[in-house]
């Protein structure tokens, strides 16, 4: 008996000490975080960066890793890349996305590009209002990754590399520290460097590097209403430069709806409770507009020329429709014109861009 006691005291010991290395085992790694400035030549206003959520070099490391893993979905089977690719600007090419078991969801994915920006509420209809508060929703979402973050939180505590991955970022001392609050802020500063990289044609032009081809110059005409013997196409009262978005809420005439309440999706109305916001959708920004087909909230039209032929036939009326939706009674010709300005706005040295790709 006398000789049983030390050796079961020695493997307690043993025990313990095992389990504080493994604790403490963060504390080795190096906590030196790297301020990262946000540097654009576009006119762009700054972007508002929250406090208590600094941008530095490891967190957005950290981001980048955790929006391409699948680790954040209940069966391992999809990340939030698998509905926002970087080759499309971060959209899908679906009407509507699919979730895990390739559950179809409600609307149609959305592009990331310039996201940083948006002050005037996330989603197309605006429910969320920050990106840390966003990408909390798609892990719990059902239709989406259908995960519940307890388990995220302890897949990834009880992984080999995230815990020092969250120590360089954040300076946590242990793997308990790890929480979904510091997995959407890395996510988040991730999505703050997806920035326009300023070589788009359009941007070009104005920078006074390239010129348009005579037909894009009349589709700019046309879209922005620059001289007054050209038709006006209204586009830019809502897609307004340098974002090609006024960030505001407008019904654009999709659906012919008598009553106000019969919109199949309510949209803003749905998250202001006013039924006047009935059919409204976040204008979206359209740069890169001619990467992310299909378009609008239900991705019901596959090409630009319908979009176009959507406007220029003056939408369908509803009590909510913008008053700009109107018969534009454009020739072939410049609906033409208009798409190829369109297409200026293509910017494919982001989309080629190595630091947003998948670093696994
Ligand atoms: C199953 C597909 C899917 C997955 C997975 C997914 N998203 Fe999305 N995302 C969408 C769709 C669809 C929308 C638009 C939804 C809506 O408006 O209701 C959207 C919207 C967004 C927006 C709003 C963009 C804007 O302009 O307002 C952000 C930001 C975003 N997603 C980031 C993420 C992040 C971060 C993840 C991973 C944590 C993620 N998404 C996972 C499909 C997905
Ligand atoms: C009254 C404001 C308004 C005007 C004017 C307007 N749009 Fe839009 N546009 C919107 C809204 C709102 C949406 C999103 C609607 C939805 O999905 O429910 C949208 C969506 C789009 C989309 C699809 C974007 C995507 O990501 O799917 C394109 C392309 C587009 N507009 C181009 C144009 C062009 C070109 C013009 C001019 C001919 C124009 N818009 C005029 C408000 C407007």
């Amino acid at each position: 008996m006398k000789k049983i006691i030390p050796i079961l005291l020695f493997i307690f010991l043993l025990a313990c000490t095992g389990e504080q290395s493994n604790m403490g085992d963060l504390l080795e790694e190096p906590y030196h975080p790297i301020p990262v400035k946000i540097a654009t030549d576009l006119p762009f206003p700054k972007m508002v960066i929250p406090t208590d959520n600094p941008f530095t070099e490891q967190g957005i490391a950290l981001g980048r890793r955790l929006f391409y893993d699948p680790i954040l979905s209940v069966d391992s089977t999809i990340s939030c890349s698998s509905c926002h690719h970087l080759a499309n600007s971060f959209t899908d090419k679906r009407s509507v996305s699919l979730g895990v078991n390739q559950t179809p969801g409600n609307r149609s994915s959305m592009s990331l590009l310039n996201i940083g920006y948006h002050l005037s509420g996330l989603f197309w209809d605006g429910r969320s209002s920050t990106l840390e508060r966003q990408a909390l929703i798609p892990v719990e979402d059902p239709l989406e990754m259908k995960e519940v973050w307890p388990q995220v939180v302890k897949k990834l505590k009880e992984h080999r590399a995230y815990p020092a991955l969250f120590r360089q970022a954040f300076g946590i001392s242990d793997r308990d520290s790890i929480q979904k609050e510091l997995v959407v802020k890395a996510i988040a500063q991730f999505e703050r460097t997806l920035i326009s990289s300023g070589t788009s044609k359009y941007d070009r032009v104005k920078k006074g590097l390239a010129t348009y081809t005579p037909n894009e110059a009349m589709g700019e005409d046309l879209f922005f209403d620059i001289t007054a013997d050209v038709k006006d196409a209204e586009c830019g009262n809502c897609h307004n430069a340098p974002f090609f978005t006024t960030f505001e809420y407008a019904n654009n005439g999709l659906d012919d709806v008598s009553d106000v309440t019969n919109f199949k999706d309510k949209g803003r109305g749905k998250v202001t409770g006013d039924i006047y916001d009935n059919g409204k959708f976040r204008i979206p920004g359209i740069r890169n507009i001619a990467l992310t087909a299909p378009y609008m909230h239900d991705g019901r039209f596959e090409t630009l020329e319908e979009v176009l032929e959507h406007y220029d036939t003056g939408g369908h009326p509803s009590p909510t429709v913008h008053p700009l939706i109107r018969p534009l009674n454009l020739t072939a010709l410049e609906k033409q014109q208009i798409i190829a300005f369109l297409h200026t706005l293509t910017d494919t040295v982001f989309v080629q861009n190595d630091a947003y790709s998948n670093p696994f």
